[in-house]
């Protein structure tokens, strides 16, 4: 079968598809024909050793599959060959097969497609966690999404207005601002402009904003932090940017806010019924169609590389997809 190997720390240009051995399931494991997998921020991190698992090499990144179960390890109850499924298991899924341990298995509903269903789990599963769980996002409040046209970006622009929030999305180019408008944002706001939080003091009647989604960091974090609300709330996603930023706290005390951590994987692998009534809420808001992942791109395995690229260059919008199997 054929996998995109991670053989040494590298670009993705340092890729190499590889034909390799089927893997056989442990026990408690079955193997998945991969249809489809995510592209994400982390898969350019993974490979470079900057993320913060370290896989052993040689690994195929790609950690968002949606496919088909092909075969069962002994131990496996609840899951039969054939089944459709989707799984987040932060890298292996960029190859014709994977071995994945059963208990990270989630139902794919039927309706959705598996280009969709890569998205589903872990995009928008983070940003219902962070906005509904972490955030308890209130109908009537103001969310301020930062990387608002990305992954994780355009999963919480939809989940923030299934919440019943207006929804400001903040972006780097108007092609960007128009695909969020697209998505449902109530006004989106240039924040590579020197006036961005003047413009989001104008759109928000000089009070702020309740809820800040970013998964972004840098240099746009004090600032967006500056543009908070009395007692609103600060979710901390992600550092595409690159730099982790360092916030003094007397502005948490002057802004008498929460600054709060959101890390999915960690709360997915915890299990248990919190973890199951959350992918039923997934479910059920895919169902209701209030939430549609929005797959901007599909490559063919072959140009994987090119899509981990495109995504490490802050090129994509929305989810970027592969296609693996037919
Ligand atoms: N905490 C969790 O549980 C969790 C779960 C999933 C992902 N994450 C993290 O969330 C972050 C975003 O992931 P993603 O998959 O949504 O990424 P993505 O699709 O690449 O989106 C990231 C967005 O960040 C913005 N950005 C600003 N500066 C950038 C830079 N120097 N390079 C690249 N992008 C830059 C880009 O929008 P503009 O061009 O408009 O600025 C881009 O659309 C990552 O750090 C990831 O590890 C965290």
């Amino acid at each position: 079968m054929k996998a995109l190997q991670c053989r040494e720390v590298g670009p993705p240009e340092a890729l190499i598809l590889a034909d390799v051995p089927p893997p056989e399931p442990a026990a408690g494991q079955v193997v998945v024909a991969v249809k489809a997998c995510g592209i994400g921020y982390p898969d350019g991190l993974i490979i470079q050793d900057k993320y913060q698992f370290k896989p052993e090499r040689p690994f195929a990144p790609g950690g968002e599959v949606a496919g088909t179960v092909v075969r069962l390890g002994p131990d496996v109850r609840g899951w039969a060959v054939g089944d459709e499924v989707m799984a987040f298991t932060y890298w292996g899924g960029l190859a014709e097969e994977m071995a994945i341990d059963a208990g990270r298995l989630v139902a794919k509903p039927a309706v959705m497609r598996f280009a969709e269903a890569t998205a589903c789990v872990m995009t928008y599963g983070t940003a219902l966690y962070a906005l509904e769980d972490r955030a308890a996002l209130q109908a009537g409040e103001t969310l301020l999404v930062l990387g608002a046209a990305g992954g994780v970006g355009s999963a919480a622009i939809q989940i923030g207005k299934a919440l019943g929030a207006r929804v400001i999305a903040a972006a780097s180019t108007p092609e960007k601002a128009a695909f969020c408008r697209g998505l449902g944002a109530d006004a989106c706001i240039d924040y590579t402009k020197a006036e961005w939080r003047e413009h989001l003091k104008a759109l928000t009647g000089g009070r702020g904003v309740d809820v800040i989604f970013d998964p972004v960091g840098g240099a746009y974090a004090e600032p967006a932090l500056r543009s908070i609300a009395w007692q609103g709330r600060y979710l901390v996603v992600g550092f595409a940017a690159g730099e982790i930023p360092r916030i003094a706290l007397n502005l948490i005390l002057l802004k008498g806010c929460s600054v709060v951590g959101v890390f999915w994987g960690a709360f997915f692998d915890r299990g248990g019924e919190a973890r199951d009534r959350h992918v039923a809420r997934l479910a059920a808001l895919y169902e209701a169609g209030a939430i549609r992942p929005a797959v901007s791109a599909v490559y063919p395995l072959r140009d994987a590389a090119r899509a981990i690229r495109a995504v490490m260059d802050r090129q994509a919008t929305g989810k970027i997809v592969v296609e693996v199997g037919a």
